[in-house]
């Protein structure tokens, strides 16, 4: 049992893993520049208003997941990390004044995120999201857009069947009225409410919709229908968003009962799904409008759009699929091993193979001082294509440079071995003809 583990629910990434995150990493920064999004980078930690205000203070979010951090500011504000990436985004839109550039302002961030939970398989306290966010547009075309990016990146990612499950929440025109009827219908049943859903009745009333809890099925399946009493703006909002869907060939389900657990949403909301795990709390992502929210935090009303597709549950979705494919063992393996026949010469060795690298060439020198037949074992261990062996030669200038996949060797310049390097590997990965 080792002194120290990571703290629980977080996990090391190991070289493997890091290696699937950062192919899913670069999937979204190709897609999002082809897109128009610009990377951004925030502060892991804000100040904890900004995620009381932004995301909501009685969302389960922050009320009960989020990691305050004890130390307070001088000016007495208290700092949390942050849950989700939205709220200090837009924040960062109000601060930098970017309502004077041209809109929609298009960003997109990858980064770790961190929430309070239960852990379990999926849910994590440290997770990371990829990130998009359109500030100053208010649809309805880019709302579909960023819908089909989002398919589109797990397509790329290699999960081609993810469902869109689509939902409008309305707005400060219909929602209160809504939200009222949805207290009515509730409020007869309090008594037999599981105590959760009892709780959250008065105070955020339509997480009831997407309770989890099997008792709540019946009731959820009979309760008034957000689409059923949007005003008219939301309405043809909502039926603009799905025309331009079609238009784009990108399907999806409708589900009245999608909330979003976060309360700066309005109209537009949507989430990802792995075909069969609708039921369940695992969406892959999710996302919607928030056209709120720049105001709220105490800029100019401004609309907004984005989603958070969440990294690890990717990963483990290719896992699950395919164990290979959540995991990219392709490694480290060296071009060139600098092995010598004096075990103890390691400084020319590290030379060598630091002007190797420079020149662009992923080299090792091995530093281990054992005899030469070992060097190369472990050259041969390590799937290197070609071994530098340093021996008397060096005299005149000269290096052998031993081919291990072809098996050939021969005497080169060591002024020339760099570039016999380079186009012995560029030839090996054109299948053998050197151009
Ligand atoms: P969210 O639905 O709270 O939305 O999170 C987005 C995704 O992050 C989830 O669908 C899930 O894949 C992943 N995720 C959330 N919590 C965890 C966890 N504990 N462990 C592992 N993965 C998790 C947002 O965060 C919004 N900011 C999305 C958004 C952007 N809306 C507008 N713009």
């Amino acid at each position: 049992m080792p002194t120290f583990r990571a703290p629980r629910g977080t996990r090391d990434l190991l070289p493997d893993e890091r290696a699937a995150f950062r192919r899913l990493e670069s999937i979204a920064s190709d897609l999002a520049r082809r897109y128009g999004y610009r990377e951004i980078e925030t502060p892991i930690f804000e100040d904890a208003a900004v995620f009381e205000r932004g995301v909501g203070a009685v969302t389960d979010v922050v009320e009960k997941e989020l990691f305050r951090i004890a130390r307070r500011t001088e000016e007495g504000e208290s700092w949390a990390l942050r849950p989700e990436p939205t709220a200090g985004i837009v924040r960062a839109y109000i601060e930098h004044g970017m309502q004077t550039w041209p809109q929609p302002v298009k960003l997109m961030m990858t980064g770790p995120m961190f929430r309070h939970d239960r852990p379990q398989a999926g849910r994590f306290r440290q997770f990371w999201q990829f990130d998009i966010e359109a500030i100053g547009d208010p649809g309805p075309a880019i709302d579909a857009e960023i819908i089909e990016l989002g398919r589109t990146f797990y397509r790329l990612a290699g999960l081609d069947d993810v469902q869109v499950l689509l939902n409008s929440i309305g707005d400060a025109a219909c929602r209160p009225a809504y939200v009222a009827a949805l207290i009515a219908y509730y409020e007869p049943h309090a008594a037999q409410l599981p105590a959760l859903e009892r709780d959250r009745l008065h105070r955020n009333p339509l997480r009831l919709l997407d309770s989890k809890d099997p008792a709540m099925a019946e009731l959820n399946g009979a309760a008034p229908r957000i689409t059923d009493r949007l005003c008219a703006p939301c309405a043809a909002h909502f039926q603009a968003v799905q025309d331009h869907l079609h238009a784009l060939d990108v399907g999806y389900r409708l589900e009245p009962g999608l909330v979003r657990g976060l309360d700066y949403y309005t109209r537009t909301a949507f989430e990802f799904f792995i075909p069969g795990r609708e039921g369940g709390q695992q969406a892959l992502g999710g996302g919607g409008r928030y056209d709120g929210l720049v105001e709220l935090l105490g800029g100019r009303p401004t609309p907004g759009i984005g989603f958070g597709l969440g990294l690890d549950r990717i990963v483990l979705a290719l896992q699950a699929r395919e164990p290979a494919r959540g995991v990219d063992a392709g490694g480290a393996a060296p071009v060139a091993v600098v092995v010598g026949a004096d075990p103890e010469a390691t400084a020319i060795r590290l030379k060598v193979a630091t002007d190797l690298r420079a020149a662009g060439i992923a080299a090792r020198a091995d530093l281990s001082r054992r005899k030469l037949g070992k060097q190369f074992e472990s050259a041969a261990k390590d799937r290197a294509h070609f071994v530098v062996i340093i021996g008397d030669e060096l005299a005149d200038g000269n290096v052998q440079l031993k081919d291990l996949e072809a098996g050939s060797q021969q005497l080169v310049a060591l002024s020339d071995l760099a570039r016999k390097l380079v186009s012995g590997e560029r030839s090996h990965r054109h299948g053998g003809a050197d151009h």
